[in-house]
């Protein structure tokens, strides 16, 4: 934030441990960080990214440490309550079914989102609040062209757009975002950033977006994060944080 209100942080991690047996991916990290901040975070395979934002949604447990959203200690609370109280992660397309359209995915996440389960059984079309949520998320994230296409026959990029559209129909408060543009051509990398990023910023939402294109980040975030084994090593603007000697050495090979 740049003036420093009294205002709490929305989340804070203090001392986050997470080790497998030799392997340290989260080694004693802290972290704060407040409503409408966006962190892109970067580092090498298997530097701790992946392991840091499932600590956070309650996938995995630390060995040591605490993590509170709005003060409040949440550590041992699981991943499910978790999401209600706004700490979202996208699902890496697990939740994405293929045998089912654009429309059908999102409203089947914004039926969680409420509280009730899908069921074919349903008169789901009565449903008319969750229809036009459904609705005005397709158009949010530009799926308009693509409302009523099954995913099976639509492109990776697609996918990931869909996977973040029903992130947002969880209404988080703070959201990870696991390599939102793997595998993806070049033209649709901007196009998927661009689209999160103008949400993220529409709804004021605090957010980390693990992100292994270096041009991307350079681009578009204003605040980085680089982990290194299991800890922090810079924090900044791009600009500075890719300035530094040591920022460069470990992320070598990766594009920068
Ligand atoms: N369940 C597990 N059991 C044992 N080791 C694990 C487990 N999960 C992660 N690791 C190890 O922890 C380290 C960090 O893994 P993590 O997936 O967090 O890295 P990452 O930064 O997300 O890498 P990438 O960029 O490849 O996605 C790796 O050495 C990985 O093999
Ligand atoms: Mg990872």
């Amino acid at each position: 934030m740049s003036n420093n209100e009294q205002k709490p942080f929305l989340i804070t991690a203090d001392k986050l441990r997470k080790y497998y047996g030799e392997v340290k991916p989260v080694n004693d990290i802290s972290l704060e960080i407040a409503q409408g901040q966006v962190l892109t975070l970067v580092g090498a395979n298997g530097a701790g990214k992946t392991t840091l934002l499932n600590l956070l949604t309650g996938l995995i447990m630390p060995d040591r440490g605490e993590i509170r959203l709005l003060g409040e200690k949440i550590t041992g609370v699981p991943p499910d309550q978790r999401a209600k109280r706004g700490i979202v992660k996208t699902f890496q397309l697990e939740h994405v079914f293929d045998e089912m359209t654009v429309f059908d995915n999102i409203r089947t996440a914004c039926f969680s989102a409420a509280g009730k389960h899908y069921s074919l059984f349903k008169a789901l079309d009565d449903e008319k609040e969750i229809n036009e949520r459904t609705d005005q998320l397709i158009e949010l994230f530009d799926l308009a062209g693509v409302k009523h296409a099954f995913v099976k026959n639509l492109g990776h990029g697609y996918k990931k757009v869909i996977d973040i559209a029903m992130c947002f129909a969880m209404k988080p408060k703070i959201l990870l975002v696991d390599e939102p543009t793997s595998g993806v051509g070049e033209e649709e990398k901007y196009k998927i950033m661009d689209l999160l990023m103008n949400q993220i910023e529409a709804n004021n939402l605090a957010a980390i977006i693990v992100e292994h294109d270096l041009h991307l980040v350079k681009e578009l975030s204003k605040e980085t994060v680089v982990m290194c084994d299991g800890e922090f090593i810079a924090r900044g603007t791009p600009e500075h944080v890719f300035s530094q000697e040591k920022v460069v050495e470990v992320l070598v090979g990766k594009g920068f």
